[in-house]
């Protein structure tokens, strides 16, 4: 069912919010929970569809997952090699991370698996995981040796690796680390640009022998998991389109509570407050030993600037909301090193462009590159791509500028943010 928006001029922004949990952290705490040795519970899950769709993944593995509430779940982990095959294809709907971590752990099992996904998932690159997955003794076929579906040979030796992961990509480097826990030796896996190390901290925090430091990881092979209490953070990546709201218009003063701040995801504040933002980070602390804060947000004036390039690996979802803010904003704004746009969920690049550009906005693009000259923006008819971000990037745009914004096709907001437009309309925004 096709899911339209409208969006138009809010007066202000206020209030206290919690956004849904930490997407990221969601899967590996299934994931990891499923191979500890006894029960974990899982706290701050977030029940969006991408996630959903790897516990059902786990369940058709054998595990048993109970969900008591909301947010909610129980794992009964089975231990490093007590999953069983499937004689089901295992769909991860539009997840990325879901796809490619599990490529990482089914190449290691003792049976054939069969992963597919929608039609965007479906287009975006897997040859990345496959190639260096290969280097370690791993069997995967692939439409085009590059998409989905992925038949996954079992019952291969995996070998311990050194191997750089060239691209940064969490998902890249996961989907390794996820091998290297059933190889018969040490793994070394290194990044030239940092990513985010969830995988890495979580598999510390339950035991396994791992070293990391900023784009390296030191898995050692012959560890177990044992069964823990995690408790999820916000999402910064959803609180990013309330955080850009809260900016952008006039009389606004919001507080997102308990929201991740992990500094390989906080790129996003950095480039806000380069831009002139007022952003406060309340209550600092630690939990499952992930840093969190509540943020507060104040209307300010935006000014454009030369994005540094060492800040994208650590904003690279938030990408879209920062281009909407450029737009509006006083001045230019540079951002260069943006090639991994190209492969999420939709082109993230082109889907942009092409909306900003309907509104008005004078933009160019590269390869990797985009300029954009901020100034006033109107309303328009916006495609989302069916991406998510795009869909809720937009609907912050629309809250600046005069006129009804239709944005169209935003079902899959569910996959990551499904209460987005009730929790926006709590907090002031003009949709529905
Ligand atoms: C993620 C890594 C990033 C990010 C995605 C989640 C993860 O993807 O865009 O939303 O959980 O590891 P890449 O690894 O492709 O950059």
């Amino acid at each position: 069912m096709s899911v339209n928006w409208l969006a138009s001029r809010s007066s202000g922004l206020s209030g206290m919010a919690s956004v849904p949990g930490d997407k990221s952290i969601s899967h590996r705490a299934i994931m990891l929970a499923a191979l500890a040795e006894s029960t974990s519970v899982i706290d701050g899950f977030l029940e969006g569809e991408d996630t959903r769709a790897t516990a059902r993944i786990f369940a058709q593995l054998g595990v048993v997952i109970e969900a008591p509430s909301p947010h909610t779940r129980i794992v009964h982990g089975v231990g490093l090699h007590g999953l069983k095959a499937s004689a089901e294809p295992l769909d991860c709907g539009n997840a990325g991370t879901g796809m490619r971590l599990l490529t990482g752990l089914l190449c290691a099992q003792s049976f054939d698996s069969m992963l597919i996904g929608d039609a965007s998932l479906s287009k975006r690159p897997m040859a990345r995981v496959i190639k260096l997955l290969e280097k370690m003794g791993a069997k995967i076929s692939a439409r085009e040796d590059n998409f989905a579906p992925l038949h996954i040979h079992g019952g291969q030796v995996l070998h311990g690796a050194t191997i750089d992961t060239q691209v940064a990509s969490a998902q890249v480097k996961s989907a390794l680390i996820f091998a290297a826990l059933y190889a018969d030796g040490d793994s070394l896996i290194t990044e030239t640009r940092a990513t985010r190390d969830y995988t890495e901290s979580m598999l510390q925090s339950l035991g396994w022998p791992i070293e990391f430091s900023a784009g390296k990881a030191l898995v050692h092979a012959g560890g177990k998991l044992k069964a823990s209490h995690i408790n999820i953070p916000g999402d910064i990546s959803s609180a990013a389109f309330l955080i850009a709201a809260a900016l952008l218009i006039p009389n606004s003063d919001i507080t997102l509570q308990n929201i991740g701040i992990n500094p390989r995801r906080t790129g996003i504040l950095s480039a806000f407050k380069l831009m002139g933002g007022h952003i406060e980070l309340l209550n600092q602390r630690l939990q499952s030993g992930e840093p969190v804060a509540d943020i507060r947000v104040q209307s300010s004036k935006l000014h454009g600037i030369d994005l540094p390039e060492h800040l994208v690996a650590d904003m690279i979802d938030e990408c879209p909301i920062f281009f909407v803010a450029a737009a509006l904003a006083n001045g230019t704004t540079r951002a260069t090193g943006l090639a991994e746009l190209r492969v999420k969920e939709s082109d993230r690049i082109a889907s942009m462009v092409k909306g900003l550009r309907d509104m008005g906005a004078r933009v160019t693009d590269s390869p990797d590159s985009v300029e954009i000259v901020g100034g006033r923006l109107h309303s328009a008819s916006i495609e989302s791509f069916e991406d998510h971000r795009i869909a809720m990037s937009f609907a912050v745009a629309a809250q600046c500028i005069d006129g009804v914004t239709e944005i169209r096709d935003c079902a899959n907001v569910a996959t990551s943010f499904p209460d987005f437009v009730e929790l926006a309309q709590t907090l002031g925004l003009n949709l529905k």
